[in-house]
């Protein structure tokens, strides 16, 4: 079930004998800043929230949120992480035929795979710089039959995104066909609300909003689905009670007090990003042979030069506790693939001077100094 993610921090930790915290990781896609200012001091003055039960319906985090986001309370499920949704979703829709499109986030597959569903793949083109071609998506959607469409957006890991107008003209072209939009990583697209098909008002659209990655708060295992009243209505169902725990839900609390000020969080690391991507790009676009695609989100899809292979490249860098994501495991994908996600300036001008090192004369890349610090 687990197997599709990339390089384990405490695999990794274990095998150098050193701590997670000494890793630097950039297969990790969570905002580069942190978590906004001020989260993890309130989490230490609520410290004692551990020693009671949550809420056991996340009532008063879908209340708070509701408000956040825009949207009526009874459209909103909160759970642990969008992973606990992805993985319920065949049960609760009843999915007899899924179509995925990829190359992507490994989970959708997993979970259809798991509940005796083989999944379909629509696979975009390197070419196309792995922008879905929509028209032919939807031919495929009518000739395969899917009743359920996965479609991550923007798309890990190769960042491509899919304007909200076309997205929802094609969910428009298939009335009867359910798409689960995964929006995780929409928070990192400047306008990216404008792009949102929460409020699309579409009978059949599932949307997956992840705060994992924006507020880097994935170790409190907070998500939320968003969906028409009665699709809702039908996850939360099947919600195990207490299933988003004190301290998450302390830090949602948190987050939906902090209106202006998260909005301010969220613009800086949208411009953070837009700064670094670029520059990134710029020095790796200087690699022979290199490609690094155009990405709306928090992370770079890399293609090799033909003399790198991922998994030697992943090697290399983790002996120098940096850690990457090998994409030779993604469906769609290959050995040539990696992928990064930008942190600070320095580790990123390291890591862009390393590469190209490696690729010059096939020597492993030397230790960054501070390399935890990114
Ligand atoms: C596309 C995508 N969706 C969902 C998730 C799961 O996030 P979480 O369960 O923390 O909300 C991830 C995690 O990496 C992801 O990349």
């Amino acid at each position: 079930m687990i197997g599709g993610h990339g390089g384990n921090i405490f695999e990794l930790a274990r095998e150098l004998g050193c701590r997670p915290e000494e890793i630097l990781d950039m297969s990790s896609n969570v905002n580069p800043l942190g978590p906004p200012p001020g989260l993890l001091e309130h989490l230490a003055r609520r410290l004692d929230a551990a020693t009671r039960l949550p809420e056991v319906d996340n009532r008063g985090l879908l209340e708070a949120f509701s408000t956040l986001i825009g949207v009526r309370p009874e459209r909103l499920v909160a759970g642990n992480g969008t992973t606990q949704f992805i993985y319920s979703i065949p049960a609760v829709l009843t999915v007899k035929s899924a179509l995925i499109v990829g190359p992507t986030y490994s989970d959708y597959a997993d979970a259809c795979r798991l509940a005796g569903i083989s999944p379909r793949f629509f696979l975009s083109s390197q070419a196309r710089g792995f922008q879905p071609d929509l028209g032919r998506l939807s031919a495929e959607i009518r000739a395969s039959g899917a009743d359920t469409v996965f479609i991550c957006n923007p798309n890990n890991p190769t960042g491509a995104l899919v304007p909200a107008d076309a997205l929802k003209r094609l969910c428009r072209e298939h009335p009867n066909v359910r798409f689960v939009v995964d929006e995780s990583y929409l928070p990192f697209v400047p306008d990216g609300e404008a792009a949102s098909l929460v409020r699309c008002g579409l009978e059949r659209v599932i949307v997956l909003q992840s705060i994992s990655k924006i507020f880097c708060i994935p170790g409190l295992r907070i998500g939320f689905l968003t969906a028409p009243r009665e699709i809702a209505a039908a996850f939360a169902r099947v919600l195990r009670p207490w299933s988003v725990n004190s301290l998450a839900q302390a830090a949602a609390d948190f987050l939906a007090q902090a209106g202006g000020a998260l909005e301010g969080f969220s613009a800086e690391t949208r411009r953070f990003l837009t700064k670094e991507r670029r520059r990134l790009q710029e020095r790796l676009g200087g690699i022979a042979g290199l490609t690094v695609f155009p990405s709306a989100a928090s992370f770079l899809l890399i293609r090799l030069p033909p003399q790198l292979k991922a998994g030697e490249v992943f090697r290399c860098f983790a002996k120098e506790r940096v850690l990457i994501r090998d994409c030779s495991n993604f469906h769609g994908l290959s050995e040539r693939y990696i992928r990064v996600s930008p942190k600070t300036a320095d580790a990123n001008r390291w890591f862009a001077e390393r590469l190209a090192e490696l690729a010059a004369t096939g020597q492993p890349p030397r230790r960054l100094a501070g390399a935890a610090t990114g």
